[in-house]
């Protein structure tokens, strides 16, 4: 067997075209969409995904704000931008660009985003409507955009088994509770889990969510799978890989994700439906 790829670029193209109409009707209601996105100290791959960022929302018409601040900014001081950021009826979504160094409390400048602009879905408030199904709050990113994906090929989660390996706030919890909510079943495998392979080989669909290159080979794998692969590695050459063996896992899964061009794109295109969402809960 080989593999179908599922194409992130070709449904963020698909879905970006969508939201930048979506962009322009806000527009000409008066409530332009507007992120603003912080970025703190000058970690390499953070200043490439804020750009990233920042572009795709100039490509879409939302308003975009970049405050790029030294490592040495205080956390007093970046609560402050926060704060002013909270008030600012043209920002509709804040974004603070994670890791922060070290002198940060990275949770605690996340509860001061305000829920109502919460588009990464950090705060505990987004948390919390996830886990209860209740409305209001917005979904993580990378997570959201696998499940689109899942959505995009027609795939049926109902009475499958998914397993998530890893058990991030960021991707591998929200993922298994919105995969919980389309009643799959759902086992979440993590650093402590003695036998990995016991778990995924028996799954339909694979999510890898840890960050260590080669991590899901082809006997980890039933044939026909969907292997979803949210890694960002980098291989012996610095090339971008993920936490599948790709070559390995294609001969045997039935959907695959690439990377680069599956996860990665889709996360900031589920930023951008983010944006546009909390500017559309607004009132003009
Ligand atoms: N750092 C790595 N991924 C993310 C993300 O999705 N959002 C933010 N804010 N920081 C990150």
């Amino acid at each position: 067997m080989t593999a179908h790829i599922i194409d992130g670029l070709a449904l963020s193209r698909k879905l970006r075209t969508q939201i930048a109409t979506e962009a322009q009707q806000l527009t000409a209601q008066g409530r332009r969409p507007g992120l603003a996105v912080i970025l703190v100290g000058d970690n390499p791959a953070s200043q490439v995904y804020v750009r990233n960022k920042i572009k795709a929302c100039e490509d879409t018409g939302i308003h975009s704000v970049l405050e790029k601040f030294d490592a040495s900014l205080s956390e007093t001081e970046l609560l402050a931008r926060i704060a002013a950021l909270n008030a600012d009826p043209r920002i509709h979504g804040i974004l603070v660009q994670l890791p922060l160094p070290g002198h940060i409390d990275e949770q605690k400048v996340i509860e001061a985003i305000s829920p109502a602009k919460d588009v990464d879905g950090f705060h505990v408030a987004s948390a919390g409507a996830l886990l209860t199904g209740l409305p209001g709050g917005f979904w993580p990113c990378t997570p959201h955009g696998c499940l689109q994906m899942l959505d995009d090929i027609g795939y049926e989660l109902r009475g499958k088994h998914a397993v998530v390996v890893g058990r991030s706030n960021i991707v591998g919890k929200p993922m298994a509770l919105m995969l919980l909510a389309r009643s799959a079943t759902v086992t979440i495998c993590h650093s402590a889990t003695p036998d990995l392979a016991h778990f995924t080989r028996d799954a339909d669909v694979i999510v890898a969510a840890v960050g260590k290159r080669g991590l899901i080979t082809r006997d980890m794998v039933k044939p026909g799978a969907v292997v979803i692969d949210v890694g960002m590695n980098r291989d012996d050459h610095g090339k971008l890989c993920g936490d599948v063996d790709f070559a390995g896992v294609s001969e045997v899964a039935g959907w695959i994700t690439p990377v680069p061009g599956g996860v990665g794109p889709m996360t900031i295109t589920m930023l951008l439906a983010n944006t546009i969402e909390s500017a559309r809960r607004t009132t003009a």
